[in-house]
C-alpha cells in the first residue's frame, strides 16, 4: 500500500470536535450497550460513550486523538476505503496485514507489529466492508492477545453487527480482557436505520471518553 500522505486540509475527513454528550439524558436515552446485549461489551458504563455523527466522525475523531503524521497504520486487507482515507489524511503511513477468507492473519499480525511498530491496527471484523467476511472468535481472541501484549490500539469499526439474521453474535474484540484497555469500538445506526440518519458512537475503553 502506498505510503502517500495528503495533506490534512484536503477535505473529505474534516474533523470535529465531537459531541462530548454531556448530559445524562442524552447519555441515558443511548440504547448502544444496555444491560440486555452484555455479549456485545462489557462493561460499557453511559459515561463511556461518546455520540458522533456516524462511524465516519468516529473514525476522524480517533484519527485526530492518536496519530501524528508519520505513525504506522496497520489494515486489514482489503480495507475500508474511506477508513484508509481518513487515515492517511492524518498523515499516517499505511501497512496492510495480509489476510485469508477468515480475517487478519494472527502470525502476520504479530510480524508487522513486530517489525513495523505501528500505532494501531484498524479492522472492520462483523460483515466486513468490503470482502463481507466475519472473524471467528478464537480469531478475535488471538487479535486481542496479540494487541495487548504488544501494546497496539485497536480500532473496531462494526456498523454491521446488527444485520445479523441467523446464527449467535459473535463477542466484539473490545470485549476480551486482553484488549479491554487499548480497544476503541464504533458503531453507527446508518446500516440499521437510514443512512441519512447521522448517527454513531464511539466506546474506547472506560474512563478514556471526554468528561
Ligand atoms: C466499515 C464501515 N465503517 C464506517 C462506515 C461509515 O458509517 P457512517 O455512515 O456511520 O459514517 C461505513 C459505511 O459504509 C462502513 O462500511
Amino acid at each position: 500500500m502506498s505510503p502517500a500522505s495528503p495533506a490534512r486540509s484536503s477535505t473529505s475527513c474534516v474533523p470535529t470536535a465531537g459531541a462530548p454528550c454531556s448530559t445524562p439524558p442524552a447519555r441515558e436515552t443511548r440504547p448502544y450497550a444496555p444491560p440486555s446485549r452484555p455479549a456485545r461489551r462489557s462493561p460499557t458504563a453511559p459515561e463511556d460513550v461518546l455520540v458522533t455523527t456516524g462511524s465516519q466522525q468516529a473514525l476522524t475523531l480517533v484519527a485526530t486523538a492518536l496519530l501524528e503524521p508519520g505513525d504506522t497504520v496497520l489494515v486489514e486487507e482489503p480495507a475500508y476505503l474511506s477508513a484508509i482515507q481518513c487515515f492517511q489524511l492524518a498523515g499516517a503511513r499505511l501497512v496492510a496485514v495480509p489476510s485469508d477468507a477468515d480475517g487478519p492473519d494472527v502470525e502476520q499480525l504479530i510480524s508487522l507489529i513486530q517489525s513495523e511498530k505501528p500505532k494501531l491496527f484498524y479492522l472492520v471484523p462483523t460483515f466486513q466492508n468490503p470482502t463481507g467476511r466475519t472473524l471467528s472468535a478464537a480469531r478475535r481472541e488471538a487479535i486481542a492477545r496479540s494487541a495487548g501484549q504488544h501494546g497496539v490500539w485497536i480500532v473496531e469499526d462494526d456498523p454491521y453487527t446488527e444485520l445479523r439474521y441467523d446464527g449467535a453474535p459473535i463477542p466484539p474484540i473490545a470485549a476480551h480482557p486482553a484488549a479491554a484497555d487499548r480497544t476503541i469500538l464504533l458503531g453507527s445506526f446508518s446500516k440499521i436505520v437510514a443512512p441519512g440518519l447521522r448517527l454513531g458512537c464511539s466506546a474506547p475503553p472506560p474512563g478514556c471518553a471526554p468528561p
